[in-house]
């Protein structure tokens, strides 16, 4: 069947072989699926494993495969490729970025820096490589009061680029901090009268929250959480009923991983477009066609690389 043109075998295939296709594929290729919790169902559902940000990474610099196919935003993929350099990395829609990563460049990093020469970086994963070779240490959102406990020695902290991840962990200790102004549209744009809405709507529901909502939101939250600690509180929790805050795309494990609790979305506007972009076609293509790989020069790379060293060496648990 790769002989023929895949634009040509695409249109003859329907979901179900298109998805045999592609695991067919990734096996021919050494290949693993790695896919972001915010990924469409059906990518989920082949997904070797799903994620959060952290949990992926950890997982790509573990795999003995030769290429991972990253499902989910271009920054990830530059992360996975700053761990492990010796990888192909795929990303199948290299136009799924962050607009968060995007918000800050170097010069605008090293602007900052000049005017707090005293302050650590600390610098959130959605980033791109070229931010992260400025900063000190990284963090996500499952690990961020953990790095920031971790600077004992640091007076004065500037966080980058998300100011609603930053005035959330900033609550955790007594430091100075300096935030960049950067932010998330699909989380930024959740509010305070949509969450009191839901909760009218559903009042015996118990509140999870990303941490990249704004703070008026976030004090409303029962739980504050990365997406994979949204899996792991609603497991564990007695509620039946939940009002999600973070990306839709959360919904498709939450959901066949409690059949029996009812999962209800904040708001409707939790959809992350660049999250959505990647369909099964664009897995098939890249795959078949090996292409749209993710590199980062060695001269980013390697400052990159101790900055999200340095948050690895942070202990979990
Ligand atoms: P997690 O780190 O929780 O996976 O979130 C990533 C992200 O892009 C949130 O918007
Ligand atoms: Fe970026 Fe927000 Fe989309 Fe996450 S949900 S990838 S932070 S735009």
């Amino acid at each position: 069947m790769t002989h023929l043109k895949p634009l040509y075998i695409l249109s003859t295939m329907n979901d179900t072989e298109l998805k045999q296709e592609i695991r067919r594929l990734l096996d021919e290729h050494n290949a693993v699926l790695l896919a972001h919790n915010y990924q469409r169902d059906e990518i989920q559902e082949i997904a070797d494993i799903t994620g959060d940000s952290l949990g992926l990474s950890v997982e790509a610099g573990k795999t003995d495969k030769d290429v991972i196919v990253f499902c989910g935003v271009h920054f990830m993929a530059e992360s996975v490729y700053i761990i492990s350099p010796e990888k192909k990395v795929i990303l199948p829609r290299l136009d799924a970025g962050c607009p968060m990563a995007d918000m800050i460049d170097a010069k605008k990093l090293q602007a900052l820096k000049n005017e707090h020469p005293d302050a650590v970086v600390v610098t959130y994963v959605n980033s791109t490589a070229e931010v992260k070779a400025l900063s000190d240490i990284c963090c996500t959102s499952a690990n961020a009061v953990k790095v920031i406990k971790s600077l004992t020695d640091t007076k004065k902290i500037i966080m980058t680029p998300d100011r609603n991840l930053g005035k959330y962990t900033a609550r955790f200790v007594d430091k100075e901090f300096v935030f960049f102004d950067g932010y998330c549209p699909t989380h930024d744009r959740v509010t305070e009268a949509d969450v009191i809405e839901a909760k009218e709507k559903h009042p015996s529901a118990l509140f999870m929250a990303h941490p990249e909502c704004r703070p008026e939101v976030l004090k409303f939250a029962e739980h504050i959480c990365s997406t994979s600690g949204m899996y792991a509180y609603a497991k564990e929790s007695s509620a039946q009923k939940f009002i999600i805050g973070t990306e839709m795309g959360i919904l498709y494990r939450l959901k066949k991983d409690n059949p029996k609790k009812e999962f209800h979305l904040a708001s409707k506007k939790l959809v992350c477009p660049n999250m959505k972009l990647t369909r099964l076609e664009d897995i098939y293509e890249s795959l078949s066609e090996m292409k749209n790989f993710v590199t980062v020069p060695e001269e980013i790379r390697l400052p990159a690389k101790e900055a999200l060293d340095r948050m690895l060496a942070v202990p979990r648990d």
